[in-house]
């Protein structure tokens, strides 16, 4: 069986961005494939410094996956910090990557280019573990031998480093050590856009959330940013932010009646919000309920997150063993 992987950081509470670039796909690649998901809590350290938040959020996508419906009887479903040779395989693969090539990672990049563009020293708020974030990702994705790692468009980049390292690898000792993964990015859902039109992005503060409750979904939905448009004059769905969530979860019937409603006119803003938010409570509302549950069960995540890392590493304690016959150390 082929093998699919990815992971979530638990930066943040998680969204429509997160569950239509990753989650959906990543649980439909599940079906074919023996599939590997995981938490990447040591990824968001990166971002989050405070011990009880970080707890938080990790309960959260935990949840949020289970909630989606995720079987952890079929995916091997854990957490990153759990599987300590991830680590020690971060190091061997540091070795094999070019300096240059963090250098050229999108994160780091735009950190440098804000900074000289305010004249401010160019690694100014850069931390060492900010610009090695791609080799530890790396290692996340080689540990499994991976196959097809479910993303948004932004994580790309990432997984052609990754990529780049495990040929650079294999290159010195021998082309079957580690298997080459490939970035699955569905077209429709590579970029879904915020309230804003921009990137929804936990660092944006422009998301929708997956599980937020009724009356606080409802308010960020009324938050959507729209044109001043009347509504009886012709309007461009494509370009409206409300529409541009709404596509993904209306029936083709609903879908095609509100375009039709756009293009004629006839279309108010605050009615078409009022519409996105019931469409949202019947996607995820029985979701959430059991997001709920999940959430007033911490024990119950434990032991899932425990029984997961088990089978990890049944994988990742021969591997790492591998790999250091593979390098020459013991
Ligand atoms: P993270 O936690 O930022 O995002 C989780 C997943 O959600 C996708 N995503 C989006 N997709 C479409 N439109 C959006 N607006 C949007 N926002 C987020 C992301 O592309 C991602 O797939 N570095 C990773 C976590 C990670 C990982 C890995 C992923 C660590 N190790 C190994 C895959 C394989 C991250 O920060 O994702």
């Amino acid at each position: 069986k082929k093998i699919s992987l990815t992971g979530i950081k638990p930066s943040g509470t998680p969204h429509v961005g997160n569950y239509l670039g990753a989650i959906k796909p990543a649980l439909k690649l599940a079906e074919t494939f023996q599939a590997y998901y995981f938490i990447a809590d040591y990824h968001a350290l990166t971002t989050v410094t405070d011990p009880d938040l970080m707890h938080q959020y990790v309960y959260e996508i935990i949840a949020t996956w289970l909630a989606m419906g995720l079987d952890p009887d079929e995916v091997v479903f854990y957490r990153q910090s759990d599987i300590p040779e991830i680590f020690e395989l971060t190091w061997i693969l540091s070795c094999y990557t070019a300096k240059g090539l963090l250098n050229r990672a999108h994160a780091y990049k735009a950190k440098v280019d804000a900074n000289r563009e305010e004249d401010r020293d160019e690694d100014a708020g850069v931390s060492a573990g900010l610009f090695n974030y791609p080799v530890l990702m790396a290692s996340d994705i080689l540990m499994f031998n991976t196959n097809y790692v479910p993303v948004g468009q932004d994580q790309k980049q990432h997984i052609e480093i990754a990529r780049d390292i495990a040929a650079s690898f294999n290159n010195n000792y021998g082309q079957e050590v580690l298997v080459l993964p490939e970035a699955y990015i569905m077209d429709d859902v590579a970029t879904v856009p915020g309230i804003d039109g921009r990137k929804m992005s936990k660092s944006y503060g422009n998301v929708v959330p997956l599980f937020a409750p009724p009356k606080q979904l409802r308010k960020q939905i009324m938050r959507i940013v729209t044109n001043s448009q009347q509504p009886e004059e012709p309007k461009d769905p494509d370009a409206d932010n409300i529409y541009n969530i709404y596509k993904h979860f209306a029936s083709p019937e609903d879908l095609a009646r509100v375009r039709q409603t756009y293009l004629e006119g006839g279309l108010a803003y605050g009615k078409m919000k009022q519409e996105l938010f019931e469409l949202l409570e019947a996607t995820f509302g029985e979701a959430r309920s059991q997001y709920d549950e999940y959430m007033n069960d911490k024990a119950e995540l434990d032991r899932i997150m425990t029984r997961g890392a088990e089978k990890a590493r049944a994988i990742s304690v021969p591997m790492i063993e591998k790999m250091r016959k593979t390098v020459g150390i013991r």
